[in-house]
């Protein structure tokens, strides 16, 4: 054990009744940032409490923003307009937060004043140029450690102009980033996805009154106008009940309803996959709710087999990779990952790490350039290591239901980042699962 808390998993059982897993990250930032520069209140129900999220809250109260709560996932942000937003009194710590670090990066970069982006180590390790880049071609100042890296150090005052940006590289963070920028530029700022990504942050503009274009891959929007405060009803986050998708399809016996979960299409990958795995995956009662799909999802255990996973998928997936190889390792025959390098700069190298953890646990797998191959078989358990990144320690964690003997995790800290309370959670629907260690 590396002397952070772990987990211990006991083997076998089967997920049963229902759950509603934390809001959606993703969705969550969004709402406090354009909440905090709209004008009037915004009342957002279904926050996740998680840490990352708190880093975006933060930032906006050390910037002068009044938000009060989060109480059982209730916030409300009395939005300061456009211009409102004042200089904190120091950097801003975002943790291990990317999404927080990238998105501030563009709404920052029109404000008059500085402001100084930090992280922890492995928010410190990731590629930042991906943003600082366009902004720059805005006419931000701004700047990087030398290696690319945070903290990222924007200095205020710049006149930002719209860009027509093609995106190099498929990212909803880079993407949003760019078009927070535009909301503070002179004309039209375009940006042209390689491939779609999470459109959360073009929803949510449109549904604050804000004119947003969206023509197949192109976004448009003007600079200068204003958002108007609004309710949100933050769905529950697909990437963590990806966690029960799988656990559920690989636990014979298993039948599990996950309610309220956001199934907007650009997210969705992850249920197209398992379903082509030969996964049981009912989409019930689809709805709406504040511009965002969502649905309950009922997972029952099947057999599942290898796939080629199609590239063009990888996008609307990336989060749930971690979650998938875990499928892969209980599936019947071979499946093969590509298109997927972005996995080596998440929160750790997921590539890299989910091989170690699947071979520790007895699993076959072997990393490739930009993907993974994984034969199905028997997993015997052990130690693994969760390296910091919460997405490997609930997917290794959920192993635990196939494997032999028990499975212990360690440094699983940073789960609180997108999912606190998973193990009460894990717990209730069949997880033996136990919180070790300091
Ligand atoms: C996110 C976009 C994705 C995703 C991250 C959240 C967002 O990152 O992995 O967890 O909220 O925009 P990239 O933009 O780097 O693909």
């Amino acid at each position: 054990m590396s002397g952070a808390p772990g987990y211990r998993v006991h083997p076998g059982g089967c997920l049963t009744g229902r759950l509603r897993v934390p809001g959606d990250k993703s969705i969550s930032h969004r709402a406090l940032i354009l909440g905090a520069v709209a004008e009037g209140d915004t009342a957002i129900r279904g926050f996740l409490e998680g840490a990352d999220c708190m880093a975006t809250l933060r930032a906006f109260r050390a910037m002068g923003v009044a938000i009060e709560g989060p109480q059982a996932g209730r916030v409300t942000i009395r939005g300061v307009g456009l211009h409102g937003l004042c200089a904190p009194a120091g950097p801003l710590d975002l943790g291990n937060s990317g999404t927080s670090m990238r998105l501030l990066a563009g709404l920052l970069a029109g404000q008059p004043f500085p402001v100084v982006l930090t992280g922890d180590a492995s928010l410190s390790r990731r590629p930042m140029r991906r943003v600082t880049d366009p902004l720059a071609a805005m006419g931000a100042r701004v700047e990087t450690a030398p290696d690319g890296t945070a903290p990222l150090r924007l200095a205020g005052g710049a006149a930002l102009h719209g860009i027509d940006y093609p995106l190099p590289v498929a990212s909803a963070q880079v993407k949003s980033s760019v078009l927070l920028a535009g909301l503070y530029a002179e004309g039209r700022t375009c940006i042209t996805e390689p491939a779609p990504t999470r459109d959360h942050t073009e929803r949510m503009l449109a549904g604050f009154g804000y004119p947003v274009e969206v023509d197949g891959p192109r976004v448009c929007l003007e600079g200068g106008g204003r958002l108007q405060g609004r309710e949100i009803d933050v769905p529950a986050d697909l990437s963590s009940a990806a966690f029960f998708l799988v656990g559920a399809s690989i636990a014979e016996g298993s039948d599990l309803l996950l309610e309220h979960v956001g199934v907007n299409p650009t997210r969705a990958g992850v249920i197209e996959i398992l379903r082509r795995m030969g996964a049981d995956i009912e989409i019930l009662n689809p709805r709406r709710a504040g511009g965002e799909p969502l649905a309950d999802l009922r997972v029952r255990g099947a057999p599942l087999r290898g796939i080629r996973i199609p590239p063009e998928l990888v996008p609307s997936a990336i989060d749930e990779f971690p979650a998938l190889f875990v499928a892969a390792a209980c599936a019947a025959g071979e499946t093969v990952l590509t298109g997927a390098a972005e996995l080596r700069v998440k929160e750790s190298d997921r590539i890299q790490v989910m091989v170690d953890g699947l071979q520790a646990l007895g699993g076959e797998a072997r990393p490739t350039a930009d993907g993974v191959v994984i034969r199905g078989g028997a997993l015997h358990g052990g130690a693994v290591d969760g390296r910091g990144d919460h997405r490997i320690a609930m997917a290794l964690a959920i192993a635990g239901l196939r494997t032999r003997a028990p499975v212990t995790i360690s440094d699983v800290r940073n789960v609180e980042t997108s999912f606190p309370g998973f193990v009460p959670a894990a717990t209730g629907v069949g997880l033996r699962i136990e919180a070790i260690g300091d």
